[in-house]
């Protein structure tokens, strides 16, 4: 297992967005170092799901991907996703609709997601600053995307695929390995990061210390990265 340490600028790049995107953080930094780090994008299928800015599917595309394929829900996101494409001059082909379109596109050898993962509070805050709810909120357990990504991601891969898998220690990361083993994937934790709790979970802390999901005073969660590959 590795643990990468760096913080989201060293590898990002930062690139342009909207207040109606999810700004690239530390979940997105851990993906694009794991991704670049398994040697497995040169020339090379990759398909980014849940897009936001385009920024892992980006990276991969620096990076000497064959073509990168990217989705997202958001219209905003779509927008600033081609726009950022656009301005570093990278090919991404950036498609407006679910990640789960995806399978109308492949197969690809590299699949990567950044989703939506944070439990969600019912009480619902408002937080500007970290992009629109519908880039995080995921469910009572957080698992509202990465229980059918991990069932149908399979159908994405061609032979000898991996998927990459970011998310936080709050939506069961031990769940996401079982769930893609069931898939048929084998499938590891390949990095972790603990990092301090941004916007979001700020705001959503004393409500998971309510749900005892979350030691009293502890600002600070764990994040890893899954990957599964086809046997
Ligand atoms: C946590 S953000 C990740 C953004 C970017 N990949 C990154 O790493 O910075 C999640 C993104 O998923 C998108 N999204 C939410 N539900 C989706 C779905 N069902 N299909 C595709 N995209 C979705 C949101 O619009 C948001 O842009």
């Amino acid at each position: 297992m590795t643990t990468a340490i760096q913080d989201a600028d060293t590898v990002l790049g930062v690139p342009t967005i909207t207040p109606d995107v999810y700004p690239p953080q530390h979940d997105s930094a851990l993906l694009i170092d794991v991704m670049r780090s398994t040697g497995r994008v040169p020339g090379n299928r990759v398909a980014d799901l849940c897009t936001g800015s385009g920024v892992v599917g980006l990276a991969a595309a620096a990076t000497g991907a064959a073509d990168v394929t990217a989705l997202d829900l958001s219209a905003d996101a779509v927008r600033c996703a081609r726009g950022n494409a656009a301005a570093a001059g990278l090919n991404v082909d950036v498609h407006l609709g679910s990640w789960a379109r995806a399978v109308e596109f492949g197969p690809f050898d590299v699949v990567t997601c950044n989703p939506p993962y944070v439990p969600f509070d019912d009480g619902a805050d408002v937080v500007p600053i970290a992009g629109p709810s519908t880039a995080w909120n995921a469910g009572r357990d957080g698992r509202l995307v990465l229980d059918p990504l991990c069932e149908n991601v399979p159908s994405m891969l061609a032979d000898g695929g991996t998927v990459l898998i970011v998310q936080s220690e709050f939506a069961g990361i031990g769940a996401t390995v079982r769930a893609l083993r069931a898939a048929g994937l084998r499938a590891d934790v390949v990095a972790e990061q603990l990092i301090p709790f941004g916007p979001v979970m700020s705001a959503r802390a004393e409500w998971l210390e309510r749900e005892g999901l979350l030691p009293r005073g502890r600002r600070e969660e764990w994040i890893a990265v899954i990957r599964g590959d086809v046997r």
